[in-house]
């Protein structure tokens, strides 16, 4: 095919991918083709955006390493993370809802023991954190693979800190027979994404704050149930209506309430979705 122009060149690109004998494959690349010819025609792209364009993957490239996903930073302020966990989530009512899993888990973790305190030496303020993992009929969930970790009072996680001996606020615990679980920790602060590459200079070309309201994250795994990765949110955090990968929802907003003794507690109970057969990957 020759002599191909703008009216011309869409069809031709996708006619080339027609023998792809995935088909699932094809469809995800011709809507890919289309999206992106679109996408080059509405802002009527010119060659030195284009270029501009290459440039700034090519950056998220350089700086992607094991420790550092830029890509997935990427993602996540587009929005398309939590547009992917919201298409795959669509869960029964009255279960703890999904949301972004964020770059900063590592397989691993060190376990602990109910009531055990996780901070490992973090800095922070002394948090406790308890509540309970139920399925939706109300029933317990006994001896659920329960993964927290969260950053310390400075916004950091523990592997954006070089040098450390061991995890800190981070751990594996199990849910008791009543399906109840208790840790302590340190009070989760709000702290910004990595903004010292491409993806910052996207965020402050465009006048976006890096910033993610404090957290916990968890995944909660247990057989008969769907894995639930979510986060628990401090009410009143000045970034909820702003995160900066857009994760937010109001059903994981949880009262952290500070204690007569200086220590904060928040109680959040955990609702598991029954396993279907398409369950989201992990
Ligand atoms: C996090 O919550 O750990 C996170 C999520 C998305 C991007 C960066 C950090
Ligand atoms: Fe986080």
């Amino acid at each position: 095919m020759r002599n191909l122009n703008q009216d011309t060149i869409t069809q031709a690109v996708m006619a080339r991918f027609a023998d792809t004998p995935d088909p699932r494959l094809k469809d995800i690349i011709n809507s890919l083709v289309r999206h992106l010819h679109a996408f080059a025609r509405e802002v009527k792209l010119t060659e030195a955006e284009w270029m501009a364009g290459i440039e700034f993957l090519t950056r998220v490239g350089h700086i992607t390493t094991d420790q550092r996903q830029e890509f997935i930073l990427l993602s996540d302020t587009l929005g398309l993370s939590m547009l992917t966990v919201a298409m795959n989530n669509d869960k029964p009512a009255g279960c703890t809802e999904a949301t972004v899993f964020g770059p900063f888990h590592v397989e691993g973790a060190p376990h602990y023991e109910h009531g055990d305190d996780v901070a490992n030496g973090a800095a922070g303020q002394p948090c406790e954190v308890r509540g309970t993992v139920r399925g939706l009929g109300g029933e317990p969930v006994a001896d659920a693979v329960i993964e927290v970790w969260q950053a310390d009072a400075e916004g950091k996680y523990d592997v954006q800190r070089e040098g450390l001996p061991a995890a800190q606020a981070r751990g594996v615990l199990r849910s008791a027979a009543d399906g109840r679980y208790h840790f302590k920790s340190i009070l989760a602060e709000a702290y910004p994404i990595p903004d010292d590459g491409p993806v910052g200079d996207m965020l402050r070309a465009t006048n976006r704050h890096p910033w993610r309201p404090a957290h916990l994250h968890f995944m909660i795994k247990a057989p008969g149930y769907e894995t639930l990765i979510t986060h628990v949110f401090r009410n009143h955090d000045r970034y909820l209506d702003s995160d900066a990968v857009f994760g937010v929802r109001q059903s994981l907003i949880a009262d952290w309430v500070q204690q007569l003794d200086g220590h904060w507690l928040v109680e959040f109970d955990f609702v598991l979705a029954p396993l279907k057969s398409a369950s989201r990957p992990l």
